[in-house]
């Protein structure tokens, strides 16, 4: 198992929330007032300098918060004489916490399985370490609540094939470690001008013989278009398009809107309906134009082998996460002449019906939805679970560790 120490140091900056105005003065002068108790190494920064766009430059704008000032801390204690002053501090709150789904979960677990200890100040300004062998309670807490490679073009047609094949490789469970699925429907109007595509990766972890198995499954169902490389690790995001500065990746202050859902497996029935919702909305809106729908498909055996009730992490069960995911330009009605349209809100509609009709057709009572995806409209049985134990243990954790509530602004506690 890959270890590393987790300290609040590398997460760089504790942004301070603004009430209003007046208060951000106060900050302000405040902050100014903070600078000789901080450490050399450490900065202070106000808007309209580059260090504080870059502290505050989200992944999605949506419901983002406000910041008065930011401080770049360079040492823990730095984070002990920071927290005690902010009327509001953003979750340190790294993907790990709130799961860590990824390509190599098969072979490794989430990444909050790899969390071994951390360092963590809390609310009151208390510095505390947290592992199995202290604050266990808190340590369980904290983990729940962050090749060789094919890229296949199917047009709409093939979905049913498609996905039928897919979900013969997720097998409840039993897909391969070495094998990683990801399907995106988009649009490529070079390849269909009418309907979304479906772009599918297979990232193989071996030999192009050991994956020939997959990859001529592929091949027969009549791509319409095949692209084949090899990589190390590090350059799967560049295949993916998820390095920095790609498309997926943009910090520009567009609203990304994304309605997560786990599932077992593949429901035929259910996934062309839900496809048909998003082609029809991503068709009808230019400014939906660059509408995605996820469905990553990666093992699950090392995720699958912790018990359910080690970490606060609800969900192991279910094989794949499948998530609608909008991008919206905050004034895109106004660009595209939509009549003054909010593009958020025909966003959100077609996101939701797309998870009910993924939910309907997934055959299980409760919706689960992937907290670090979560759009803040879910409940909190939908990221946290639906064991009463489970609540009741993260209450009773967030009413000893942060009882005034200062890391509530995303999915709180309550
Ligand atoms: C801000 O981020 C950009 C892009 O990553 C980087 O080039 C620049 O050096 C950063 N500026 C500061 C002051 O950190
Ligand atoms: C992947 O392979 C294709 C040819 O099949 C090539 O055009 C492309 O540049 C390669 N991509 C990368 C990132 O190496
Ligand atoms: C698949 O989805 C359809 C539509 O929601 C539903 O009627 C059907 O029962 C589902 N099939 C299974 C095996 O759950």
């Amino acid at each position: 198992m890959q270890a590393y120490m987790l300290f609040l140091s590398a997460f760089g900056f504790i942004p301070v929330k603004a009430l209003d105005k007046c208060q951000s003065q106060k900050f302000s002068d405040f902050a100014r007032a903070l600078g000789p108790v901080l450490s050399p190494g450490a900065s202070i920064n106000f808007p309209g300098t580059d260090e504080f766009a870059n502290a505050t430059t989200r992944f999605s704008a949506y419901g983002a918060p406000d910041f008065a000032v930011t401080v770049d801390v360079a040492t823990e204690g730095d984070v002990d004489n920071v927290l005690p002053v902010s009327a509001s501090a953003h979750p340190l709150l790294g993907p790990g916490l709130g799961g860590g789904h990824g390509w190599n979960q098969g072979r490794y677990g989430l990444g909050l399985d790899q969390i071994v200890e951390a360092n963590l100040v809390l609310g009151d300004g208390s510095r505390i370490v947290v592992s199995e062998d202290s604050h266990a309670d808190l340590f369980w807490g904290l983990r729940g609540a962050g090749h060789n490679f094919g890229i296949y073009t199917f047009t709409q047609d093939k979905l049913e094939a498609l996905f039928g094949l897919l979900d013969s490789f997720v097998a409840d469970g039993a897909q391969p470690v070495e094998l990683r699925h990801w399907v995106t429907f988009m649009r490529v109007p070079e390849i269909d001008p009418i309907h979304a595509v479906l772009a599918t990766w297979i990232v193989y972890e071996g030999t192009p013989e050991r994956a020939s198995p997959y990859t001529s499954k592929m091949e027969a169902l009549g791509p319409a278009t095949t692209t084949f490389n090899t990589t190390a690790y590090p350059g799967i995001v560049v295949l993916m398009g998820m390095d920095r500065g790609a498309v997926s990746c943009l910090e520009n202050g567009d609203h990304v809107l994304r309605f997560p859902i786990d599932v077992r497996g593949y429901n035929l029935t259910a996934h062309r309906a839900a496809y048909t919702i998003f082609d029809e909305v991503s068709g009808a809106y230019p400014a939906l134009s660059g509408a995605t729908m996820l469905n990553e498909g990666y093992s699950v055996r090392a995720v699958q082998a912790v018990p359910a009730d080690n970490t606060a992490y609800p969900d192991r069960f279910n094989n794949l996460l499948l998530s609608a995911s909008f991008r919206v330009k905050p004034n895109a009605a106004a660009e595209d002449a939509t009549g003054g349209m909010d593009m958020d809100q025909i966003a959100i509609e077609a996101g939701l019906k797309i998870r009910r009709t993924l939910f309907e057709g997934g055959g299980s009572p409760d919706l689960y939805t992937y907290v670090n995806y979560g759009l803040g409209l879910e409940t909190l049985e939908n990221y946290y679970g639906y064991e009463d134990w489970r609540l009741a243990r993260l209450r009773e954790l967030k009413a000893k560790y942060d009882p005034d509530r200062k890391f509530s602004f995303y999915a709180p506690i309550e």
